[in-house]
């Protein structure tokens, strides 16, 4: 049969859509707890004859690859592009250029408009002049420069915390500091919606690893009245800003339970830091915590710090152990001078310009409200940078964020099986520098084509 996307009407590409849909959604959600990971290899029972082993060392017949390229395929027959791998022609802050097409974007973490502006650029080509564009070795080693502890140092006093060290990468700071903490004889609890490199570190470390359900900290409790008493250390592990949803974790909840069963708190402060707070110094800000009831404080620098990297926050001792010992900074080279540099700047100009905070909020405030009398449903964002407008199925989600982009606005389609297919969405991210018409433009125009999506469809 011939298939090419000219000869398919209109029925038959929704027929298509929904075959490739609910092909996926057969296969059970993984769910992200890594939990299932750890199970030992197994032995085949039978000899497996020479040429059967092409399955097993030829990638394109490896199953899961075979099922991957067909998605695209289909993708193609229905004839809606490719959302991923977009290529942003310029710097991506509120808009950007695409295909040569200026367009409004809410595609990006530049949360506080900070990857773009002169003073970070600038401190970034500097740092280049001064000191190349590799620190070329372990920092430990000979990587070490003036700039990272300028930037630790920076960071510590951003949390009030006596220390920090920096990392290359956030993903990469969860797995090497979770991992190397934690051990088999410990006891790790984590929020079910935690981020990926959260649960790989958990996974890393050897320890049992138990899921709490989402922002539930008397669930929470529960398990550790349980449990405790059967592990060394505890962690538990929470996010100041939940990266699908835009919720906000109930901190000093989460502390109460942490020092009534004597665990270690960890908060990953990727999407809160910069966004939270009167003066963008978090959720510690934003609840007026004590810096000491958290023992680690996470974050990257690829949002609101317009950088790459990571760091944790917290007690000298710790930092100290975590710089001589942490794998992932030991084996690995340190940050570069640019990054480093770029991170400083931006860190300094959390400080002294808070009204970007403050814009941000503002917009994302704006932004719910609009959605909201528009019909919208915004689940469980709490006016922080991320915005989901949840569909309820992945094939409206794809096709809505399909007809934005035809309409100039570039926003990630969210499908199963990263969420389950009724929570299908369109996750906006919103920086300060997004006016109001552009906002105002987006949730008029999502709320049209998603209404034409659903009577297409019904
Ligand atoms: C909650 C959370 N933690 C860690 C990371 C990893 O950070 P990075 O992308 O800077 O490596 C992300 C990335 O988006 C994140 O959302």
């Amino acid at each position: 049969m011939n298939t090419t996307k000219e000869n398919l009407t209109v029925e038959q590409k929704r027929a298509l859509l929904k075959k490739l849909l609910l092909e996926k959604k057969s296969a059970k959600p993984k769910p992200d707890t890594g939990v299932t990971s750890v199970s030992p290899p197994v032995k085949s029972a039978t000899i497996i004859a020479e040429k059967d082993y092409r399955a097993f060392c030829e990638f394109d017949q490896f199953p899961e690859i075979e099922a991957f390229d067909q998605q695209f395929v289909m993708l193609d027959q229905l004839n809606i592009a490719n959302p991923y791998f977009r290529v942003n022609e310029t710097i991506t802050n509120n808009r950007t250029i695409i295909d040569g097409k200026d367009m409004i974007s809410f595609s990006s973490y530049n949360y506080l408009g900070l990857s773009g502006d002169k003073r970070v650029s600038d401190a970034a080509r500097k740092a280049i002049d001064d000191y190349g564009t590799s620190v070329s070795a372990s920092r430990v080693a000979t990587g070490e420069k003036p700039l990272h502890k300028e930037l630790e140092d920076e960071i510590a006093s951003l949390y009030n915390t006596e220390d920090s060290i920096v990392f290359v990468g956030g993903h990469a700071t969860n797995v090497t500091v979770i991992g190397h903490l934690m051990r088999p004889q410990d006891l790790i609890v984590f929020d079910d919606l935690s981020h990926n490199s959260i649960i790989e570190g958990c996974v890393l470390s050897g320890a049992r690893r138990i899921p709490f359900p989402h922002e539930d900290f008397e669930a929470l409790d529960r398990i550790l009245q349980e449990n405790r008493k059967d592990y060394e250390r505890v962690l538990i592990t929470i996010e100041g800003v939940y990266s699908m949803d835009g919720d906000i974790a109930n901190l000093p909840a989460f502390i109460e339970v942490k020092k009534k069963h004597n665990a270690l708190l960890f908060v990953d402060e990727a999407h809160s830091i910069g966004v939270l707070g009167k003066t963008g110094k978090g959720i510690r800000e934003h609840f007026d915590v004590d810096p000491n009831d958290v023992d680690l404080w996470m974050g990257t620098f690829s949002k609101s710090f317009a950088s790459c990297g990571g760091y944790i926050a917290g007690k000298k001792s710790l930092i100290n152990y975590l710089k001589y010992t942490t794998p992932g900074f030991l084996y690995s080279v340190g940050i570069s001078p640019a990054n480093a540099a770029a991170a400083l700047m931006a860190a300094k100009l959390i400080k002294s310009e808070p009204e970007r905070t403050q814009r941000l909020k503002e917009n994302a405030k704006y932004f719910l409200e609009q959605a909201n009398e528009a019909g919208l449903n915004t689940g469980k964002s709490m006016d922080t940078a991320v915005i989901p407008i949840i569909v309820g199925n992945s094939n409206h989600a794809l096709l809505l964020a399909h007809r934005l982009f035809e309409n100039k606005i570039n926003v990630q389609p969210i499908l199963y099986p990263a969420v389950p297919d009724n929570e299908s969405r369109l996750r906006f991210f919103i920086t300060c520098d997004h006016t109001q018409e552009e906002i105002q433009f987006t949730v008029d125009m999502t709320a049209k084509l998603l209404t034409q999506i659903q009577e297409e469809n019904n």
